[in-house]
Parts: structure tokens; sequence; C-alpha cells
């Protein structure tokens, strides 16, 4: 198979893509911390006085929305910003318009999460961003979208391969969606009525998992993972086969998370039918990125950036495994409400895609800046903490949410659930504090990297 990775490509991009690694970088830190004092919360309620600012109701969106859209998300956008180009063996089109981008999705961030700390929210799970700042998000998509466009336009390489599938239609589906599910055309609550705000909610809210985050993270995957084993990827076709049925079952299941709801019986139907028949764009790329490894695991996994990256399609097979699992009405029944599913959230979004998205951050590091990383030993620590510490909170939460699903099945008042899971609370919060400690290890290391003197690095 003719493969673009074997080719010459152009010297990698910099300046936007490292703007948007960088402060994602230290969006993790925040977003992180606020989840840290969001579960301290959970276990000391009046520790911090209620000062409003930070009550629970409010730190929570604040920590998803910094986590999701400001650390994964920013990412690997950022990573786009120079995979894209590279694969294409044309420069990014602009600079410029990339930078403008950065500012406006960075400020728009900012704005919006401040707002969400003074009560301006559109109470909406991944859409609490209230209408100024969605719009701010908004032209920041179209920006992003208007750079790459004219970057394929102007491609040197015909032959598109797999990562610029993802990152490009990843981007236009998100940037869709996010108008969609944000219901923009009513700015004063950004909602419809009833049922179909929750059917419309969900397809939008499953969209930013599968349609933003996933390709976003696995274009990154299928671009480390070849180059980290030095070999060309296993099969072309199989990846084209996973980013279409990725396409077409992905856009169908987010209806699964209204199982209990009075949503349509034969949306519901499609959802945890197409959520099972997920197996088939996540066995294609796993299979593929697998086999392209093979026999040269051990070496890529030397490579600390790659051991991230790798470790994180592993985490990939394990939230897919779970995710249908949980779509059946009969397990649903126990852990839909409990702490079971935040379990899967930290396991996907941290373990999946924010282990791949700072892998892929080291990855292309040396190549970008001409620096090498700071220190190899911090970038292993840091990976142990945020292994260590999204292993160890998923497994209390899962088990925290068997506990209050079977109670609770059985007839169980909450309250009388409620002083169980003080143990769990305190666990949880113990791993987030590695997790915390990790994202400020990796914003050290990245920081002190840029400060050393450039060398000759090879992109
Ligand atoms: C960068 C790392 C992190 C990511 C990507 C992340 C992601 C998420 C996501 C997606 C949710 C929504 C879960 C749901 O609605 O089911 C969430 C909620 C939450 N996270 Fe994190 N998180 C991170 C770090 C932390 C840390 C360090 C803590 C510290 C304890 C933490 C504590 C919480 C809490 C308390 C909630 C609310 C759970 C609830 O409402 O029951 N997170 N996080
Ligand atoms: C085969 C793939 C997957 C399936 C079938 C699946 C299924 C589900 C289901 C059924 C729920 C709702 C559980 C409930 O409310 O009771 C859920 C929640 C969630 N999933 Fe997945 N999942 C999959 C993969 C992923 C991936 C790849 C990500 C991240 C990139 C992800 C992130 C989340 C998050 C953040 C939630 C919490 C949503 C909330 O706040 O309620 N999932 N998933």
């Amino acid at each position: 198979m003719p493969s673009v990775m074997q080719k010459e490509a152009q010297p990698l991009q910099h300046t936007t893509a490292l703007g948007y690694m960088l402060s994602a970088a230290g969006w993790m830190v925040v977003g992180a911390t606020l989840g840290f004092i969001g579960g301290t919360e959970l276990i000391a309620p009046d520790l911090l006085g209620n000062i409003p600012w930070i009550v629970f109701g409010r730190i929570r969106a604040m920590h998803t929305n910094l986590v999701m859209f400001g650390f994964v998300v920013t990412m690997l956008i950022g990573a786009a910003h120079t995979i894209v180009p590279h694969l294409l063996r044309t420069p990014l089109h602009s600079e410029k318009v990339g930078i403008a981008s950065l500012v406006v999705w960075n400020l728009s961030l900012l704005v919006g999460v401040v707002a969400l700390s003074f009560g301006y929210t559109q109470s909406r799970e991944y859409a609490e961003l209230f209408w100024p700042a969605d719009i701010g998000v908004v032209i920041a998509f179209l920006l992003m979208l208007y750079n790459f466009t004219r970057t394929l336009m102007n491609r040197e390489e015909k032959l598109l391969y797999v990562s610029v599938w993802y990152f490009v239609g990843g981007l236009y589906l998100s940037a869709a969606t996010y108008v969609i599910g944000n219901v923009m055309w009513v700015p004063w609550k950004g909602a419809l009525h009833g049922m179909p705000d929750a059917v419309i909610h969900w397809f939008y809210g499953h969209n930013v998992l599968g349609l933003m985050m996933t390709p976003l993270a696995v274009g990154a995957a299928y671009y480390v993972i070849p180059r980290a084993a030095k070999a060309p990827l296993y099969s072309h076709t199989l990846s084209l086969i996973g980013f279409w049925s990725l396409l077409v079952m992905y856009t169908h299941i987010g209806t699964h998370h209204l199982l209990q709801a009075p949503a349509p019986t034969w949306l519901k139907l499609i959802s945890i039918v197409d959520s099972i028949a997920m197996i088939i764009p996540v066995a294609t790329v796993l299979v593929n990125l697998w086999m392209t490894a093979k026999g040269r695991v051990a070496s890529l996994t030397q490579d600390i950036a790659a051991r991230f990256v790798f470790v994180g399609t592993i985490l990939y097979l394990i939230v897919c495994v779970q995710g249908p699992f949980q779509s059946l009405p009969v397990v649903q029944r126990i852990t839909h409400f409990t702490n079971w599913v935040p379990a899967h959230a930290h396991l996907a979004v941290l373990g999946f895609v924010g282990m791949i998205a700072f892998g892929t951050f080291y990855f292309l590091l040396p190549g970008i800046t001409g620096r090498e990383i700071h220190s190899r030993g911090l970038a292993v620590l840091q990976y142990w903490l945020m292994l260590f510490g999204v292993s160890g909170m998923m497994v209390d939460l899962t088990i925290a949410g068997l506990v209050q699903g079977h109670a609770w099945f059985h007839g169980e008042t909450v309250y009388r659930v409620l002083p169980s899971m003080y143990v769990y609370n305190v666990v949880r919060v113990m791993m987030g504090g590695l997790i915390v400690t990790g994202a400020c290890v990796g914003i050290y290391n990245v920081v002190r990297s840029l400060l050393t003197r450039p060398q000759e690095v090879l992109s």
C-alpha cells in the first residue's frame, strides 16, 4: 500500500499548533483542579463555606467544560494544525487565521466558564456555556474550517491519509452539531421544549464524545503509532471502514442516555442496536493500529509519548466494551444515575482521549519546537500518575455505582445510601489528587522544554 508516512514531508508548522497545545496543558491543570475541589465538596460540603462562585452545581459544569473543551479537544485541535499540513505536504494555509481561531476559542471558553461561576448557565450538560460564548466557539470553528479547507485545496499530497479524514471530518461535524445541540437560534435559553429538547440535547451530547473527541483522538493515534513503530499502516481499507462506520453508528446512539426517560421506543431501539454495532468501528481501528504495531510494541513503548498513545488505545477498548454493555436496558436499570456513569466518563475522556492527547503533544513537541523534552523521567512520572489516578477512580466509582444502583433497585432510599458513599468519595479525591499532580508535572515539563536551547530535531 502506498503510505503517506513513507514519503518526504514538509517541515511541521508551529505557532497555532503550539499555542493550542500549550493552552490545553494549562486548561488541564485548571479543569482538573476544579474537579478536585468539586470532589472535596462531596466529602466536606461546608469546608469552603459555600462560596457562591464554586458551589458544586457551578463547579461541576466549569470542570466538565474545561477538561473536555479546554483540555482534550483543544490539545487535539492543536495537533491537527500540525499533523494535517504535514500529511498533506503543504503548509497550513494561514498561521494568522490559525492564531485568530486560537485566541477566539480560548477567550470564549474563558468568558463562558467565568460566566458559569457567576451562575450564567444554559443548564444542559456539555451545552452549559451561555450564548455569547457559543457564538465565539462557532466563530473559532469557522476560522479553523476555513484554514483546513484551504490547506486541503492547496495540497501537494493527493492521497488523504486516514488522520486527515478524522481530523477535518470530525471538526466539520463538531461545528454543525455544536450549533444544533446548543439550539443557538433560541439565544435566550438555548433549549427547545420537553422530550424533543432531551433528544436533540443527547444527540449533541454524544456527538461531543463520538464525533468530536473520538475522531480527533483516533486521528492522532493513526499518526503517532505507525511513526513510532516505524511501520506502514496495516490497512488503508480498514481505516476507511472504521471512519465511515463511526459516522453511521455514532450519530444514532444519543438516545441511549435517555433509556429511562419517555423518549420514543423506536429511537431507543435504534440507539441500543447501534451502540452494540459500535463494535465495528472500534474493532477496525484497534485491529488496524495494533497490527501496525505487531512485533514492535516493546520498542514502541520505549518512546514515552507513544506509550501514552498506545495505552490510550487499550483504554479505548475497555471503554467501548463497557459502553455497549451499559446501553442494555437491563444493565442501565441498575447503573443509570449512579457513580457508574462518571466512572465510564473519566476512563473515556481522560483515559482514552486524554492519554492520547498528551502523548501526541509530547510526540510532536520536539518536531515543532526543535527542543527535546526537558525530562523523560518527569514524563514517565506523569504517565503513571495519570494512569494510576484514572484507573483507581474508575474502579472506585464503578463499585460505588453498583452499591447505589443495587440499593435503589431494592427499594432503599437515596438518603440512607448516601453515608456509604463517603469512603468512595474520599478515594475519588485521592485518585483525583494524582491526576492533578500529573497535570502539574506535565505543564512544568513542557514549559521547561520550551525554555531550553533549540537543537536540530528531525520532524
Ligand atoms: C483532566 C482530567 C479529567 C477529566 C477529563 C474529567 C472528566 C469528567 C467528566 C467527563 C465528567 C462528567 C461525568 C458525568 O457526567 O458522567 C466529570 C465529572 C466529575 N469529575 Fe472529572 N475529570 C477529570 C479530572 C477530575 C479530577 C482530578 C477530579 C477530582 C476528584 C474529578 C472529579 C469529578 C467530579 C466530582 C465530577 C462530578 C461527578 C458527579 O456529578 O457525580 N475529575 N469529570
Ligand atoms: C462503544 C462506544 C460507547 C458506548 C456504546 C457508550 C455508551 C454510553 C452510555 C449508554 C452512556 C450513558 C449511561 C447512563 O447514563 O446510564 C454513556 C455515558 C458517557 N459516555 Fe459513553 N459509550 C461509548 C464510548 C464512549 C467514548 C469513546 C467516550 C469518550 C470519548 C464516552 C464518554 C461518555 C461520557 C462522558 C458519558 C457520560 C455522559 C453523561 O454525562 O451522562 N463514551 N456512554
